[in-house]
């Protein structure tokens, strides 16, 4: 059970503000104590009672209400956690100043806890000089800056600017509550599944979703480290916060690890890459009248990049790598993951049962992890991102 932390919930005057309930209602259902403070422009937005219903407490707005409380300062005393989202230009400016001329701005003066914030505005303003000094100001001070996203902005328009999704924004504001137990680490992370075309229109997949591997990635991240996911495929969005590079095939994945892996400390292969890739791709699409009744592909061996990596890592790289079975029995499955890691030569093997519903694009996940003498080290069932969470206390230890 995760500690109950008071957070409050900035909400400034951009149109975003609607998906500022949701950043509300996940920090509700995560079991916290959520108190909104949203400034007048905000309920221009979204409604008052929205935001009591949803954050289940008053909403404040007013620096002259409750004065024999003394509010303006109360809130941001008992604070555990300040997110502001969304933020508006307007609102950094002022946080950038330590202007405090309404309730938002006292609260969050009057508080020693962690800042985060998640800017929403258009691109000008993004990238306006006056709004980047503002928030290289903020960063300066230990302000955890959420995003922007690329995309679609309120108009026509589209480009930086657009407020992150709340699971990104939530994830990333209880990071900021995190031991930075891997700060400074380089950590290269795998996810999703590989592609290999058969022709222009058509691949041998897998059902991968990315889900587990983005879940570390993120962790990491929250953990301190300079994280690079190479995502395969991602069926989840890949997070604004992190660097991602997008690959299709194994050999792209190959070379996109290659890369990443000269300067890595710590190289997590969760993807589920292509054991083998079509002989040839054709170049126009294959068609059943040229073809008749049968079809055989030839099918020639991909290059085994965990195995690669692990021959030719640094002294003190550590590379994990992820075993997906479909097999039944609990103690065959390990015995396969003890096959494994010695084929492999990884420092960490994860096994986890796959099916046709489990594992692959379930939010939950259940692992085993080996070391290089096939001992167990740690064994989770949870969320994906528990999972993220007890691979790294491993790697953290083990550094
Ligand atoms: O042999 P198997 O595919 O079960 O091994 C899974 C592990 O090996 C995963 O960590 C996966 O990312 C990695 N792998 C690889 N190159 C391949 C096949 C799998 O790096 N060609």
């Amino acid at each position: 059970m995760t500690e109950r932390l008071n957070v409050v919930v900035g909400v400034t005057g951009g149109i975003a503000a609607y998906k500022a309930v949701g950043v509300i209602r996940l920090l509700v259902l995560a079991g916290h104590d959520v108190h909104v403070v949203a400034t007048d422009a905000a309920l221009r937005f979204v409604g008052r009672p929205t935001l009591e219903a949803i954050s289940r407490n008053p909403v404040h707005t007013d620096l002259y209400e409750g004065v024999a409380q003394v509010r303006h300062v109360a809130i941001g005393q008992a604070a555990d956690l300040i997110v502001v989202a969304p933020a508006t230009a307007n609102t950094i400016a002022k946080l950038a100043t330590g202007l405090a001329d309404d309730l938002l701005g006292n609260t969050i003066l009057a508080s020693r806890a962690p800042v985060v914030i998640a800017p929403a505005m258009h691109t000008e303003m993004w990238q306006n000089p006056a709004t980047v000094a503002n928030i290289a100001t903020l960063r300066s001070r230990g302000v955890t800056v959420v995003g922007p996203g690329v995309g679609q902005l309120t108009g026509a328009d589209s480009g930086p600017g657009r407020m992150v999704e709340p699971e990104e924004i939530v994830s990333s504001a209880l990071a900021a509550l995190r031991t930075k137990d891997l700060l400074g680490k380089r950590i290269v992370v795998t996810a999703g599944g590989t592609r290999e075309a058969l022709d222009p229109v058509r691949y041998i997949g897998n059902r991968s979703s990315g889900k587990q591997g983005v879940a570390i990635a993120l962790a990491a991240a929250a953990r301190g480290a300079d994280v690079t996911l190479i995502g395969a495929n991602l069926e989840v969005s890949a997070p604004a916060s992190i660097h991602v590079k997008h690959v299709v095939s194994t050999l792209e994945l190959a070379d996109a690890v290659a890369l990443a892996a000269e300067e890595a400390d710590i190289v997590i292969m969760a993807a589920a890459v292509a054991d083998y890739r079509p002989e040839s791709v054709a170049q126009s699409k294959i068609k059943k009248e040229t073809q008749g009744d049968r079809l055989t592909l030839e099918l020639v061996k991909n290059p085994d990049i965990l195995a690669g990596l692990a021959d030719t890592r640094r002294a003190g790289q550590i590379i994990v790598g992820f075993a997906a079975e479909t097999e039944r029995d609990a103690d065959a499955m390990i015995e396969i993951g003890r096959v494994k890691i010695a084929r492999k030569g990884s420092d960490y093997l994860l096994v986890n049962r796959v099916g046709w519903n489990e594992g692959f694009a379930t939010d939950g996940n259940s692992v085993v992890m080996l070391d290089r003498l096939g001992d167990i080290v740690m064994e989770a069932s949870g969320s994906k991102s528990s999972i993220a969470d007890r691979l790294l206390d491993v790697l953290a230890r083990a550094r």
